[in-house]
């Protein structure tokens, strides 16, 4: 049987999930909400610079509401919680790559009667949060006895990310490092790094632990070109963020983000190294293990600016999670909840 779909916003996301929805062989595009005006009306294909495919976007919520489907991907800027409570009540599964990855009791006594009066599931997952940050740590203990630490931790050019607005005001990318530490960014990313440290540590087993974040900068050291213009010496030229859980002085889980302006005039001097831009996923145990991951980041920055791959993975993973999740028992449900979430053959692969 397929499943009914709509995407809920087409950004970088939707419109990576828009593709991938019409190759899924269990999956039809049924509709599409669109936050501009000028998007609104339009067909979904000419939206993706393609043929037309017969699925007109609105901006109209309520139109979306009263559309039968199974599933919504629900992808805009920010979330809002009373869209998502009124979808869920309209009686449509969501999966979004904005939050609920591990939601607090308060999160989950709020939001969990909406997922019992339609009889539908809420997911959150994505790439990071949802995926290397504690997905994937998990996954990988479970071929470990005896954990000791977990890890997650992207290593990313921040200059293939297009989004020069949030590169520079939200981010603080090219204005002070004083500017920058008492920026939002920190507290805006620990929403979500929060509940991917809370997931390891209450899945894992680790008894009560303090959770740390921390904030450091980079400056320029020559000017840096970037998509936000030449970062002159002495601007913030990269960032890490970190989220650490301890037990007294033991660190038992890590989850960081390091983006930086290449590797090449930074002050320390911060490098991707022989690895280069990628992804870690680390497990201390029995045995250890360490995980890379290539392949999530573009080539180069005009190809990340183009398409960006750790868009289109995030995209993916909410995608192929909707026939679990439109199977699964209504309530906010997480990866420890779900079966493994597989893709899909290409369709000239497919039985
Ligand atoms: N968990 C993860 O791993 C992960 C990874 C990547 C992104 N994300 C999150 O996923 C979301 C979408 O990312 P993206 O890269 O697709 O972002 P994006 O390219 O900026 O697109 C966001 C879309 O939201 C809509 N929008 C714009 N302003 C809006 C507003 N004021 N209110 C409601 N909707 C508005 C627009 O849709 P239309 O163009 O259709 O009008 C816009 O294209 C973001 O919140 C991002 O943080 C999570």
């Amino acid at each position: 049987m397929t499943l009914r779909v709509i995407q809920w916003a087409t950004g970088g996301v939707g419109q990576a999930a828009i593709g991938q929805i019409l190759l899924h062989p269990d999956l039809e595009l049924v509709g599409c909400w669109v936050h501009s005006a000028e998007k609104a009306g339009k067909d979904v294909g000419e939206i993706l610079g393609g043929d037309p495919i017969g699925v007109v976007a609105t901006n109209s919520i309520e139109e979306i509401l009263a559309l039968e489907a199974d599933c919504v991907l629900y992808s805009p800027l920010m979330p809002n919680p009373k869209e998502v409570a009124a979808i869920l009540k309209s009686g449509k599964n969501v999966v979004t790559p904005l939050g609920w990855f591990w939601p607090t009791e308060q999160e989950r006594s709020r939001m969990e009667p909406h997922c019992l009066e339609g009889g539908v599931t809420l997911h959150g997952t994505g790439i990071d949060p949802g995926g290397a940050t504690e997905q994937q740590p998990l996954f990988f203990s479970g071929l470990s006895s005896a954990i000791t630490y977990v890890r997650g931790e992207e290593y990313s050019d921040i200059r293939t990310y297009n989004a020069p607005d949030v590169v520079r005001h939200i981010m603080g990318f090219g204005g002070t490092p004083e500017e920058a530490m008492s920026g939002p960014m920190l507290a805006l990313l620990s929403n979500g790094f929060h509940q991917s440290v809370q997931m390891c540590l209450d899945t894992l087993g680790f008894a009560d632990a303090e959770i740390r974040a921390t904030r450091e900068v980079a400056v320029a050291t020559a000017p840096i070109d970037s998509p936000i213009g030449v970062i002159e010496p002495g601007q913030v030229a990269a960032q890490q963020f970190a989220w650490e859980a301890f037990i007294g002085e033991t660190k038992v889980v890590r989850v960081a983000v390091n983006w930086l302006m290449g590797d090449e005039h930074l002050d320390p001097p911060w490098v991707f190294g022989p690895e280069g831009k990628r992804f870690e996923v680390e497990v201390k145990g029995d045995p250890d293990c360490l995980v890379m991951i290539h392949g999530w980041h573009p080539s180069s920055v005009a190809a990340g600016l183009e398409r960006n791959p750790g868009i289109v993975v995030t995209a993916a993973h909410c995608v192929n999670s909707i026939p679990y999740v439109c199977a699964a028992e209504p309530g906010i449900l997480t990866f420890v909840d779900l079966p493994v979430v597989a893709g899909r053959a290409h369709p000239d692969l497919a039985r």
